[in-house]
């Protein structure tokens, strides 16, 4: 069997967009039968949280799309990341520009904003929900729904 595809969703804590992106995109992957040929993670730029369940109000947003995330612990980003994994996808600007500050020092895998792979191209980043209400949490499901339907076409075209 050949090697799965890698693929790591970065935010700045891990508790809100990245590992609501991982329960996205491994439901959406494992709709499509294709678990055993890519494989998902996600991590913070930050190890504010590590170790930390994903903040309740991702966890119930997630729950009512039938996806489960309170299993996910947080971990802070390492540089070998960039040389495991095949994408490494920001959730925004920030954290985009602190993965490639890294990738320029040690190369790899080149990370990419996550929202490049959406159909729709009117937003580039996934907003932070921290602060704001559980609308905000919606919007960032919408954005990941559509953002991994995109990544999993270019990795079938790309990869499989
Ligand atoms: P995330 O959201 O990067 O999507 O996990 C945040 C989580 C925690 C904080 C900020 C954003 N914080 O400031 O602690």
């Amino acid at each position: 069997m050949t090697k799965p595809i890698n693929v790591l969703f970065v935010c700045l804590g891990n508790i809100c967009r990245s590992p609501s992106a991982q329960g996205v995109f491994e439901k959406v992957v494992a709709d499509a039968g294709l678990c055993d040929q890519i494989q998902v993670d996600s991590c913070g730029t930050t190890g504010f949280h590590s170790g930390s369940s994903p903040d309740p109000r991702a966890v119930s947003a997630a729950a009512r799309r039938n996806i489960t995330i309170g299993g996910l612990r947080a971990r802070e980003f390492d540089v070998g990341d960039l040389k495991s994994f095949d994408y490494v996808l920001a959730m925004d600007t920030q954290n985009l520009l602190f993965v490639k500050e890294a990738w320029h020092l040690a190369g790899g895998t080149q990370p990419e904003l996550f929202l490049s792979y959406a159909a729709k191209n009117d937003v580039e980043e996934v907003p932070d929900p921290y602060y704001g209400g559980d609308q905000g949490f919606e919007k960032v499901l919408d954005l990941i729904d559509e953002a991994s339907q995109g990544l999993l076409r270019h990795i079938r075209e790309r990869h499989l």
